[in-house]
C-alpha cells in the first residue's frame, strides 16, 4: 500500500510538472523582431538565416517571471565559423537581467562552443564555455532555462550545464525582480566568436541557417500594464496558489542532476570565469559560493 501510494504520488507530481505542458506553435508565443524576410516557415519548423545583408531574431510576445522556457534548435550546418546563434531571456533597461545561451560557430567538422552568461543589474562578465557531447548541427536538441527564486538553471537535453544560485543571504544580488522576454537571434560575430576572432565568416557559404521547433514556455506571464512589484507578487506562490517552480524540489538540483553537472564540468567545460585569475584580480564573490 505504502509503495503504491508513493508511486502514485510521484506520478501525480510528474503529471503536474511535465504532463500538461505541450509545445506551442511559434506564432502563439513569438514574433520576428529583426529581418522578417530572413525567416522561413516549414510546418512546425522555423528557420532563421544570416547572410551578408542581415542576421535575424525573434522575441516572445509576452514577458515572464519564473518558470521554464525550452526551444529545440538545430544549429548552422557545415561551415558556421564567425556566426553566433543565441537563445536567451532578458529584461529591459540599463539595470537589466539576462540569461544567455550563445552558440559559437566553427569551421566544418570543428566543434561548436556553447557560451552561457548571466547578467545581473546590467552587469555580465560571467561567461562559461563548454563543448557538447553531440554534434548540435545534425539534429534538434532542446535548450532550456529554468528560473525561480532560488536558482537559474541552464539545461541541454534536460542535463544541467550551469546553475546560478540565489546567494542573497550573502549579500549578492539575484535576478528576481524584473519580468523577462525570451529571444533568439543569429548574427555575424567574426570579430570574436571563432577561435577568438581569428577565423572570419566565409560569406561564400552563406546563407547560414538555424532551425527551430518545439517551443515551450511554462512560465508566469506578466501583463505589461502591471508594475514589476505586482508582477513579482503575482508570479510567486502564496496561500491561494502554488506554482510548480516554487516546489521544494525545484529549489536545487536533484542528486542525479548534480552528478550530471559534475560530469559536464569534468568532461566538457573549457572556460569558467570563476577560474580566470588572469582576468579577475579578485575572483567574483559568487564564485566562492557556487560550489557545484
Ligand atoms: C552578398 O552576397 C551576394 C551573393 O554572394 C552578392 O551577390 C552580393 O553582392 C553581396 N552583397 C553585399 C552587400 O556584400
Ligand atoms: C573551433 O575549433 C577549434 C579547433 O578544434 C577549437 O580550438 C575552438 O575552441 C572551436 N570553437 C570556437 C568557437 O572557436
Amino acid at each position: 500500500m505504502a509503495l503504491m501510494g508513493s508511486a502514485f504520488f510521484t506520478f501525480t507530481i510528474a503529471m503536474v510538472m511535465f504532463g500538461f505542458v505541450s509545445s506551442a506553435k511559434f506564432d502563439e508565443l513569438f514574433q520576428p523582431y529583426w529581418a522578417m524576410d530572413h525567416f522561413t516557415y516549414e510546418g512546425e519548423l522555423v528557420k532563421m538565416k544570416l547572410d551578408n545583408y542581415s542576421g535575424a531574431g525573434f522575441s516572445s510576445k509576452s514577458k515572464y517571471m519564473f518558470g521554464k522556457v525550452t526551444v529545440q534548435i538545430k544549429l548552422v550546418e557545415g561551415d558556421s565559423a564567425g556566426t553566433v546563434t543565441a537563445f536567451y531571456m532578458s529584461s529591459d533597461g540599463p539595470k537589466h537581467h539576462e540569461f544567455d545561451f550563445e552558440f559559437l560557430g566553427n569551421t566544418s567538422g570543428e566543434p561548436y562552443i556553447v557560451q552561457t552568461n548571466v547578467y545581473v543589474n546590467g552587469v555580465g562578465n560571467r561567461e562559461q564555455r563548454l563543448n557538447l557531447w553531440f554534434d548540435p548541427t545534425k539534429d534538434f536538441h532542446s535548450y532550456s532555462i529554468l528560473w525561480n527564486q532560488r536558482q537559474v538553471v541552464f539545461l541541454v537535453d534536460e542535463t544541467p550545464i550551469r546553475v546560478h544560485t540565489n546567494l542573497e543571504h550573502k549579500g549578492i544580488p539575484f535576478p528576481k525582480d524584473q519580468s523577462m522576454g525570451v529571444y533568439s537571434s543569429i548574427w555575424n560575430a567574426d570579430d570574436w566568436a571563432t577561435q577568438g576572432g581569428r577565423v572570419k565568416t566565409d560569406w561564400s557559404h552563406a546563407p547560414f541557417v538555424a532551425s527551430y521547433q518545439g517551443f515551450v514556455v511554462d512560465a508566469c506571464e506578466c501583463p505589461t500594464t502591471t508594475t514589476a512589484v505586482d508582477n513579482a507578487k503575482r508570479c510567486s506562490s502564496s496561500a491561494e496558489k502554488r506554482y510548480w517552480w516554487d516546489e521544494p524540489m525545484m529549489s536545487e538540483l536533484s542528486l542525479h542532476q548534480s552528478h550530471q553537472l559534475l560530469w559536464v564540468k569534468a568532461n566538457h567545460m573549457v572556460y569558467d570565469y570563476c577560474e580566470d585569475t588572469a582576468r579577475f584580480q579578485v575572483i567574483p564573490v559568487e564564485c566562492q559560493h557556487h560550489r557545484h
